[in-house]
């Protein structure tokens, strides 16, 4: 099951027409004088870039008013730029609605929770269910592509901008309306709704759809499926707007693919990216990514690419930005360090995207992002930064054989589900304190330091038969046909690995009764009567060596040939079992009931592992230092090496040629933060 996309990926192209790797970044001329662009177009050359995305905030500057339009400055950066060989995502504009529209029309800005207007003065201060910021915005979308089409260099449309960034949770009377319409829709009936709801408990029953509210400031905890159902309806409205605007351009210039820029980063919560995917709104994914500095971030720049190629069906996607170095919103603002530049790109190449672009080109001189970095820094061309930039320029185009190539599935997957992020993490439940993606990071961090390979992939969309071991962290949300399809699964030879909080709720956040977990009870061979969740700093031991924190569970075993892995040594149920598993013919399940981290998980994964014949391909040595990525198509496999740290590795023994990187009698020496790339024959 992957997503329905057309593969139409914009390719760049070299001189004989064969593919290239996309490099470029967002360009924003707008923002200089007209003397600048034709430098900023020698620059670009000089640095190898052959694809920008313009015009993403230019909406003021296109239309300065309601009845005129300005479209001159922005033709001649067309030319120039396919003067320059260097091919064009245009945007349709729309991200950033301009002062004469919010001034007539204040009735488009999003309104919070408590009842605040939010303001314009930033962006993307527009309600996404506004019937008035549709109408202009898809008004725009006409003039921009009618006016475009046929331009040679648009390669293809950049929908808004990072729909849902600041604009995701809109609580007006708009939403309002628009919420009840998708409820409708959704449960038919006051009825429906009424039980979806659980309207029984505090005297919550509608007689009447109007009565419906989104989740407003409420005296106490608001209705959980209320909660549930409005993150759904947010994340479909922020589609159904990307619907709209693809439905014209699909209208005016139907050869040219439509994307817009996914932001798969771990506090990107609002948006179900793997459902917009599968809903054919999009011809390619793209993603948005910034390294948030901290102990995993390398793993957290891995999972975010992996998954990322996950939601595309691991076709390639293209990255439509990330960071040369600093960025500008965090706490403290760190520059990257020498070879890390390179690195993330080429980690989010390994993971399949097959254009590699920042924000932006030329720093900006003003503005709430003039300390962000940039290609051209303010230093300007004679720099380290625009040196390194180039230099990834060149190494893109070494990399131009593998453009087009997949990545590789491993044998492992972790399962993403944002039904689980969102119902998992709401207020009421035994602890406040479980992170959904952190656990699931957790995992991926685990398989890392062990030096295995795996898929990071939407729980709903993946066929999970495709993988030996299937890793489901806190699936929480179990409709019944997911817990039959991961039953089948496990009888037909399939490994599941679940955890603590998984299979306890259906989709309507009810309880599956008669013990937890409900929907995976049977299978898992084991029943809770109750959750032990642990006090902030209190932790739990179990008898392999491993500590627990944040939960455990007290477990029952009440099923056949189930094997108690681990017990609990302290705490509360010490001697109950604390890691379970059942074997089901060829099949198992096998639950983990508390929180073990990725050290935790480290040792306990190989036990789990080596019962599937599941090894790391990397030599010893390197395994936890080394990321192996892989990418393949008819001929060949490209095997990703990527140098986690800051020490030097040395592969011994491994075949194929070098595309990339240095060799030095028949080992391969990764210099720190290093990438290579060996090219295998794919028979
Ligand atoms: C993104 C956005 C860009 C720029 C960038 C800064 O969220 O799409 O326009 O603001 O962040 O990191």
């Amino acid at each position: 099951m992957t997503a329905p996309l057309t593969s139409r990926f914009p390719y760049a192209k070299g001189p004989d027409g064969s593919r290239r790797i996309g490099y470029g970044a967002d360009y924003n001329p707008e923002q200089w004088p007209r003397e600048v662009w034709e430098e900023d177009i020698r620059l670009m050359r000089e640095a190898g870039v052959n694809v920008v995305s313009l015009a993403i905030f230019s909406w003021a500057r296109l239309q300065p008013t309601a009845d005129s339009w300005d479209f001159g400055w922005l033709d001649e950066v067309m030319d120039l730029l396919h003067a320059g060989g260097i091919g064009v995502d245009l945007a349709t504009a729309t991200a950033s609605p301009p002062p004469w529209l919010t001034t007539a029309h204040p009735e488009i800005l999003p309104v919070t929770a408590t009842g605040e207007t939010v303001w314009p003065g930033a962006r993307q201060h527009w309600r996404p269910t506004s019937p008035v910021f549709r109408a202009h915005a898809l008004r725009l979308v006409r003039e921009v592509a009618t006016r475009y089409a046929g331009h040679p260099a648009l390669i293809a449309w950049h929908v808004n901008n990072e729909l849902g960034c600041h604009n995701v949770y809109d609580y007006s009377d708009d939403a309002a309306h628009a919420f009840r319409t998708w409820l409708r829709r959704r449960y038919t009936t006051l009825d429906g709704i009424n039980h979806a709801w659980g309207t029984a408990f505090w005297s919550q029953r509608y007689s009447d759809w109007g009565q419906i509210l989104p989740p407003r400031l409420a005296a106490s905890h608001p209705n959980p499926t209320q909660q549930l159902d409005f993150k759904r309806f947010s994340s479909d409205a922020l589609k159904e707007h990307l619907i709209a605007e693809r439905e014209v351009l699909r209208e005016i210039t139907p050869d040219v693919p439509v994307t817009t820029n996914f932001m798969v980063m771990s506090g990107t919560k609002g948006m179900d990216y793997a459902d917009w995917a599968a809903s054919g709104a999009l011809d390619f994914v793209s993603n948005d990514h910034y390294v948030v500095p901290g102990a995993r971030d390398r793993d957290e720049l891995s999972f975010s690419a992996n998954l990322t190629s996950g939601i595309a069906g691991h076709r390639p996607w293209f990255l439509m930005e990330h960071s040369t170095s600093a960025v500008n919103w965090q706490p403290v603002n760190l520059a990257k360090n020498e070879g890390e530049l390179a690195r993330d790109s080429l980690l989010h190449v390994a993971h399949g995207a097959d254009a590699v672009c920042f924000f932006q080109w030329r720093q900006s001189a003003a503005g709430a992002e003039k300390y962000h970095s940039a290609m051209v820094p303010h230093a300007g061309a004679d720099s380290e930064l625009f040196r390194a930039v180039s230099e990834l320029g060149c190494t893109l185009q070494a990399l131009a054989p593998l453009a087009g190539s997949e990545r590789e599935p491993a044998r492992v997957a972790v399962l993403f589900d944002w039904d689980s992020w969102w119902a998992g993490e709401l207020d009421s439940h035994p602890t406040s304190r479980l992170e959904y993606h952190r656990e699931a990071l957790d995992w991926y961090s685990a398989l890392l330091r062990l030096g295995i390979r795996a898929d990071v992939v939407p729980a709903h969309r993946t066929d999970p038969s495709s993988y030996d071991v299937v890793i489901a962290p806190v699936l929480h949300v179990m409709p019944q046909t997911l817990a039959k399809e991961l039953t089948r699964y496990v009888e037909g030879g399939g490994h599941l690995v679940t955890t603590y909080f998984s299979g306890v709720v259906d989709e309507n956040d009810h309880i599956w009764l008669g013990g937890y977990p409900g929907a995976l009870r049977e299978l898992l061979g084991i029943r809770i009567e109750e959750f032990g969740p642990l006090l902030d700093g209190d932790s739990v031991d179990l008898d392999n060596g491993a500590t627990g924190s944040m939960w455990t569970d007290r477990i029952d075993v009440t099923g056949p040939e189930v094997e108690v892995l681990a017990r609990y040594r302290t705490g509360a149920y010490v001697s109950r079992p604390a890691v379970t598993r059942r074997t089901t013919g060829r099949g198992s399940a096998t639950y983990v009931s508390t929180r073990l981290g990725a050290e935790g998980l480290a040792g306990l994964l190989p036990e789990l592992l080596a019962a599937v014949g599941v090894t790391s391909e990397l030599p010893e040595q390197a395994r936890g230092l080394v990321e192996l990525v892989v990418r393949h198509d008819a001929e060949s496999r490209y095997l990703f090496l990527v140098n986690r740290g800051d020490e030097c590795v040395v592969l011994p023994e491994l075949s194929g040629d070098v595309l990339l990187g240095q060799s030095s009698s028949g080992s391969l020496v990764l210099a720190p933060r290093d990438v290579a790339v060996l090219r295998q024959s794919a028979t």
